[in-house]
């Protein structure tokens, strides 16, 4: 399934060309409900029945694929693209052989096809045979741009992360002006970048607390919503509490797709939909059927707010919500200490030579904030006691910006370098999870927000500092 195959879709349908393209941009959802628009018009058009397919397969559904795949190819058999498309499914599957026999029937049919070709190499590598594996990738290198092309793209839908990264770059390499090729590259490095998923669902402070506030506040009344499925796992909380609905929106089609296997996987998928879309464009009484009686979202990254969580619980809240949904976190709030720490200005802008040189002209790219990870806690020494920045209460419209003025009663005297944060989420009655950095030690990092200047100051003495924040975006300054 390396791509919609656009070969035998006919011009002027409408209806099957704007699924295409939200196909191409990859709206899987959207694609996926135009299509089955389409064919209740058209049932027998087989250029659709297959995109559907790819559709189905692109979003982890390969059997659900195949089968629709299958409609295409009962209406015209023995087409090249049906059958690598039919393949890949099987590949997915783990069923080489047959994958292989259906690679087999395409490729005299169309013996110049990449994508044949390279549904060829993964069967290849799936199946051990080495030597073709070589032979086949030693082809694609010669190939040229084309060849590239649907190497990348047939990687990529076969969700072969590295190889597709390795492909894309090829492609890339022999076509930098091709938006598509840099389309792939962003498209794959910012897939990788996902990964740290990985790490985070095995938070389990993270984890207890939004557990125990779920199953406080779900109950069998509830349709809830949840921005952010990731891996799924706070919808299948919410499931597991009880809740009588669940959707969870999921702007990366990768962690989609994951989301509603897992969510397959563990018997849920009769009361959890997993939804490709950003929270911002769900629409009531189509994503969301009904008003949600609970809204949950775990989007905050070290700083809170740099998830655009403020501006995206607000409008979920307003739009998706009844007015007196409970919301999880219902507040949170973020708090910062002034602190001497060497290391977090050691990535700030240069204030003196380098090796001799006057490498300032690299200070353009430094930004105020500065992240650790926990293994280097302990380095920082705090300087004041904690101050609450700000506060913000998720079930009304929040602040989009906002600024504080502070006098900080210095305890110690030292190096004014930074302002260290962490924050709180207020989860449920009695349940609030907390950052802070001595007693938190997991998948979030430590923010530093760096101070210019510097100044040293004196125990018994007062630092002015401002602190604002503009949606995504917290600085701080001494004044
Ligand atoms: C911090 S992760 C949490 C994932 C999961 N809920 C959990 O707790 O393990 C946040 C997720 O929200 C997604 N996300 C962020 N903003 C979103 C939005 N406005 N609409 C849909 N998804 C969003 C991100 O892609 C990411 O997968």
């Amino acid at each position: 399934m390396p791509k919609p195959s656009f070969g035998a879709a006919k011009p002027g349908r409408s209806g099957l060309e704007t699924a295409v393209a939200a196909h191409q941009e990859q709206r899987l959802e959207e694609a996926e409900r135009l299509y089955r628009t389409h064919l209740m018009a058209e049932p027998n058009d087989h250029a659709a029945h297959n995109l559907l397919g790819s559709v189905l397969f692109q979003t982890g559904r390969p059997r659900a694929g195949l089968a629709a795949i299958g409609r295409a190819r009962d209406l015209k058999d023995d087409f090249a693209p049906y059958l690598v498309n039919a393949a890949m499914c099987h590949l997915s599957l783990g069923e080489t052989d047959r994958a292989r026999g259906l690679i087999d029937r395409a490729a005299p049919l169309d013996p110049k096809s990449w994508d044949v070709k390279a549904a060829r190499l993964i069967a290849a590598i799936d199946g051990g045979e080495h030597e073709l594996a070589e032979e086949l990738r030693a082809a694609f290198a010669a190939g040229g741009t084309d060849a590239a092309k649907a190497l990348a793209l047939t990687f990529m839908a076969a969700g072969r992360r590295d190889d597709a990264i390795a492909a894309a770059a090829a492609f890339s390499a022999q076509a930098p002006r091709d938006p598509m090729a840099r389309d792939l590259v962003n498209r794959l490095s910012s897939t990788q970048q996902l990964s740290w998923h990985l790490q985070m669902v095995r938070d389990d402070a993270r984890n207890w607390a939004y557990r125990t506030a779920i199953e406080a506040m779900v109950g069998p009344d509830d349709e809830v919503v949840e921005i952010g499925a990731g891996s799924g796992l706070l919808a299948l909380m919410a499931a597991r509490a009880g809740a009588k609905s669940v959707t969870t929106l999921e702007m990366e089609p990768v962690l989609a797709a994951a989301a509603r296997r897992s969510v397959a996987d563990n018997g849920f998928a009769d009361r959890v939909r997993v939804i490709n879309t950003v929270s911002t464009e769900a629409k009531l009484g189509q994503e969301i059927k009904n008003r949600a009686t609970v809204l949950i979202a775990e989007m905050f990254d070290s700083l809170l707010i740099g998830e655009d969580a403020l501006h995206t619980l607000t409008d979920a809240k307003l739009r998706l919500c009844r007015r007196d949904a409970r919301v999880i976190p219902a507040r949170a709030r973020l708090y910062g200490r002034l602190v001497e720490h060497d290391r977090v200005v050691a990535g700030g802008p240069l204030d003196r030579p380098v090796e001799g040189f006057d490498l300032s002209a690299l200070n353009t790219l430094s930004t105020g904030l500065a992240q650790q990870v926990r293994s280097d806690r302990g380095t920082g020494r705090p300087l004041t006691d904690p101050a609450l920045l700000f506060s913000f209460d998720f079930g009304a419209p929040v602040p989009l910006t906002g600024s504080v003025a502070l006098d900080l009663p210095v305890l110690q005297a030292g190096r004014a370098d930074a302002v260290q944060c962490w924050f709180e989420l207020d989860l449920s009655a009695g349940v609030t999870f907390s950052t802070h950095p001595d007693t938190y030690d997991n998948h979030w990092w430590e923010p530093f927000l760096r101070l210019d200047g510097r100044p040293t100051v004196q125990a018994g003495e007062t630092v002015p500092l401002t602190i604002d924040y503009a949606r995504t975006v917290v600085r701080a300054r001494l004044i």
